[in-house]
């Protein structure tokens, strides 16, 4: 893990700002650092030699507050940039995850969460804190070598050759915290997505009880021994971090002292040499110590950059007219990461205007992978997906899905009332097209006013099914939609109502795409496409 992707400082203008800044205040930290050691070794040497020393405590006094100056203005420049780092990031990330044209996985849902909340709040320390020390400890120790150098050349190379072996040290222990780091992420992440699992399957987990506790608590207990053997590690490497400097600092206050006794080497130089010796250590010692704190953000950066960089669709000619074109599968397969057998493998497939075709197959045999195929969700790792004799991919996404209505496996709720969810469909139809939608689609029962809240907890699976349903009916009512998929629209549904459903998908001016396990649902379509695991009899 490097401690700064470049990637981040690409894509983000606020880290940019930030480590600009930095270098500036670093130079100004620099500088006054070793102006006021210049200063206080003067003033002893003076008092030392009974010389005037005029305004000099001023002058100290002036740097010493300038230098708090620098270092609180830095610490505010840095925490706004936090800030506004993580603002950034959760807008990109958000519209990312609402772009049309995203392609790739979709990730988790507890996986995202733990991200822009707890996962981009470990800026606070990566950004807020470690990337200016980062700056810091690349400008200021080189800085005072220097300018030991001026004064004494053996102490600037004590120092010199220590400190570099600190750095190398440093680089070790984040080698091996490396590991940790990872497994403390993962048992995070895994603590996230199971208490999201947890609180969506509460009423289940209530009668299946204890044992989901106790799964529970072991995930929890292994986030608490994860981050204590990290904290152990952070306070083991800061030790040997503070030994290391300090016996460096003692090499050089050796040196020096026995060469003033001996009259080598004037009283303000060495003091000078002295009182600079451990502010050179100080930014890597402040480094080692942000490191443990920062390992968290570097990781929640890894995960971002991750979200972010996928492939977009790029297609951008006008969607053929579905009433005329045909659809074909042309040895389409799609694979999926981690996956080695394909989730869908089709030879040879076409669907004519206005078809009305059920997909079968046997559970996980990629009918709604197919479905997504066809809405453009994602891309065939081989073959194609025309329409008439277009790439689908050259479609733009945008217009292709106006021409499209889609039922998913779970159809998706908004809070309001149900003709607020039909009406969806499409914004500018009248109540009667609302209402008729509702009856193709077995729902007129549902009264048009009713509301439902955002989690759709209080609607049952058939209602909801049918409320999509309606809301595609409606596309095609209003002569928007031209093919209408469908993920297993009548599971969960009365037989009567089922009837209802099918009777109007048999008349329906469109393209007809419905995955169907129910035998009335494939007896009422004209044909079957059977998806077999992996090969594709049609
Ligand atoms: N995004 C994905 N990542 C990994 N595997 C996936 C993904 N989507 C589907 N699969 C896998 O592809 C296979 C087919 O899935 P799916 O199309 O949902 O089947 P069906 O709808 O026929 O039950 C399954 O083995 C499933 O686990
Ligand atoms: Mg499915």
């Amino acid at each position: 893990m490097a401690p700064l992707d470049p990637r981040l400082v690409r894509r983000s203008r606020g880290v940019r700002r930030l480590l600009g800044t930095s270098v500036l205040l670093g130079v100004g930290t620099a500088a006054t650092v070793v102006a006021v050691a210049h200063l206080v070794a003067d003033v002893v040497a003076r008092r030392f030699d009974a010389d005037a020393i005029g305004l000099l405590p001023v002058a100290v006094l002036a740097g010493l507050g300038l230098r708090a100056a620098i270092a609180w203005a830095h610490t505010a420049v840095a925490a706004r940039a936090a800030a506004s780092v993580k603002a950034e990031l959760r807008h990109e990330l958000v519209d990312d995850l609402m772009d049309p044209r995203r392609l790739g996985p979709r990730p988790s849902s507890a996986g995202v969460v733990t991200l822009l909340g707890p996962g981009l709040d470990a800026f606070d320390g990566y950004v807020g804190r470690f990337l200016p020390q980062i700056v810091l400890s690349a400008l200021v120790p080189p800085a005072i070598v220097v300018a030991i150098g001026l004064a004494d050349p053996l102490s600037a190379v004590i120092v010199g050759v220590t400190l570099p072996l600190t750095v190398v040290f440093l680089v070790l222990v984040g080698l091996v915290t490396k590991d940790r780091i990872d497994r403390r992420w993962q048992a995070l992440e895994r603590v996230g997505r199971h208490f999201a699992e947890v609180l969506d399957g509460l009423v289940v987990l209530k009668v299946l009880g204890r044992r989901q506790e106790e799964g529970l608590r072991q995930i929890g207990d292994r986030h608490r021994r994860e981050s204590g053997r990290a904290l152990r590690l952070a306070f083991l490497s800061s030790f040997v971090l503070d030994l290391f400097s300090t016996l460096a600092v003692a090499l050089v206050a050796v040196s020096v002292g026995l060469r003033v006794v001996e009259g080598h080497l004037d009283l303000a130089p060495a003091l000078f040499v002295l009182l600079l010796a451990p502010e050179a250590f100080a930014p890597v010692k402040r480094l080692g110590s942000l490191f443990h704190d920062s390992t968290e953000g570097a990781e929640a950066t890894a995960a971002v950059l991750a979200l972010l960089e996928h492939d977009r669709h790029v297609g951008t000619l006008a969607a053929p007219d579905l009433t005329t074109s045909e659809l074909v599968l042309d040895g389409v397969v799609v694979r999926h990461d981690g996956r080695s057998a394909p989730s869908l493998a089709l030879s040879h497939h076409r669907v004519r205007p206005g078809e009305f075709v059920a997909v079968t197959g046997e559970s996980g045999s990629g009918k709604s992978t197919m479905l997504s195929l066809l809405m453009a969700f994602e891309r065939p790792s081989a073959g194609y997906v025309l329409v008439g004799d277009v790439d689908l991919a050259a479609i733009d996404p945008v217009a292709w899905r106006d021409q499209v209505a889609w039922v998913p496996q779970v159809p998706g709720l908004v809070g309001g009332t149900i003709e607020q969810n039909v009406r969806l469909g499409d914004a500018d139809s009248s109540v009667g097209d609302v209402l008729a939608a509702l009856r193709d689609a077995g729902a007129g029962d549902l009264a048009l006013d009713r509301t439902i809240d955002e989690s759709g907890d209080d609607v049952s699976a058939g209602e909801r099914r049918r409320i999509a349903i309606a809301r595609a009916l409606l596309r095609i009512r209003r002569g928007r939609a031209r093919l209408l998929l469908l993920d297993e629209p009548t599971a969960g549904l009365d037989a009567g109502r089922e009837a209802t459903v099918l009777s109007t998908l048999r008349t329906l001016p469109v393209t007809v795409v419905v995955v169907a396990h129910r035998p009335e649902t494939i007896a009422a379509a004209d044909r079957e496409l059977r998806l077999a695991r992996r090969l594709v009899t049609a």
